[in-house]
């Protein structure tokens, strides 16, 4: 049977087997996925026993995303954009890094959600790891704007400087919380405030009639930021589709089958 697994530090709480499990029985796939603790200072080294027992393939989650970028061999265009590598793909020709979180964002706003990208005002809250990731992605969609606002405006500035060639004329810009302007269709918090319980500084004007506000993060409750973009007319999604959806894009990639999504977030909805 073929073998897969999630690498990170901590692993206890992933769901990734769950979700790879159900696309497994869904597509008649024989394949085992499981947790895997990698130590802080060994995450190669793990990579590496993996392999040598006959591992095919891996996710990667905190804090590992970036040295993966390192133990693979080479990279997808999506993963060098990012900057971060999530799945990790044991081919005959070595190993295979790719980015699937920022696929699974889109494809959960669009597909999932039903909310078109294209020609729409997007901003994007927040400039690190999590930010850099999706930037790409919602780009191939042709926004009308991409706006990343962040508490330290120069990293911000950065992401436009790699991207906006890829944006057409304007289209990506920068700017600090203070300084947003405007009403936006889709509102996506990529910061990690939500873990710590606080909320970025937006103006509440930013929410569009009808807007989509998405945290990336998720959890039983709603965190700060979904509570205050309900309180201001917003339709609202956490970050579970997010993870199918990146699951199912990695599954993919590894068995070149396409698995359907609906009924896996919804059961893991449920277990929330
Ligand atoms: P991740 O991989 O989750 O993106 P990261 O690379 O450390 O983690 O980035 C954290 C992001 O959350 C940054 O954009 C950070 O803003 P700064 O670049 O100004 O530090 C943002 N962030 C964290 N806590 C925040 C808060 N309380 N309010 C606003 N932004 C916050």
């Amino acid at each position: 049977m073929d073998r897969y697994c999630v690498f990170g530090n901590p692993i206890a709480h992933s769901k990734s087997p769950d979700i790879h499990a159900a696309f497994a029985a869904q597509t008649g796939q024989q394949l085992s996925y499981e947790r895997r603790l990698a130590p802080l200072d060994g995450f190669a080294a793990a990579v590496q026993d993996f392999i040598a027992e006959g591992g095919k393939g891996a996710n990667v989650t905190v804090p590992f995303k970036l040295e993966a970028v390192k133990v693979a061999q080479a990279l997808t265009i999506r993963a060098r954009a990012a900057g971060a590598v999530n799945t990790l793909h044991f081919t005959d020709e070595g190993i295979i890094g790719d980015n699937t979180d920022g696929v699974g964002l889109v494809a959960d706003i669009v597909r999932n959600a039903g909310v078109p990208i294209t020609g729409k005002r997007v901003l994007l809250l927040g400039a690190g790891g999590a930010a850099r990731g999706v930037v790409l992605p919602i780009l191939e969609y042709r926004p009308a704007q991409l706006v990343i606002a962040n508490r330290t405006v120069a990293t911000a500035e950065a992401l436009v400087e790699q991207f906006a060639a890829l944006g057409g004329e304007g289209v990506v810009s920068a700017c600090g919380y203070a300084e947003i302007q405007g009403a936006y269709d889709i509102i996506i918090n990529a910061t990690s405030a939500s873990l710590s319980a606080e909320l970025p500084p937006v103006p509440a004007s930013v929410f569009a009639p009808e807007a989509l506000a998405l945290d990336m993060m998720y959890g039983a409750q709603p965190t700060v930021f979904l509570q205050f973009a309900a309180q201001h007319g917003a339709r609202l999604r956490d970050g579970l589709g997010m993870l199918v959806e990146q699951a199912a894009e990695a599954f993919s990639l590894w068995r070149g089958v396409q698995p359907e999504t609906a009924a896996v977030l919804k059961a893991l909805r449920e277990q929330l």
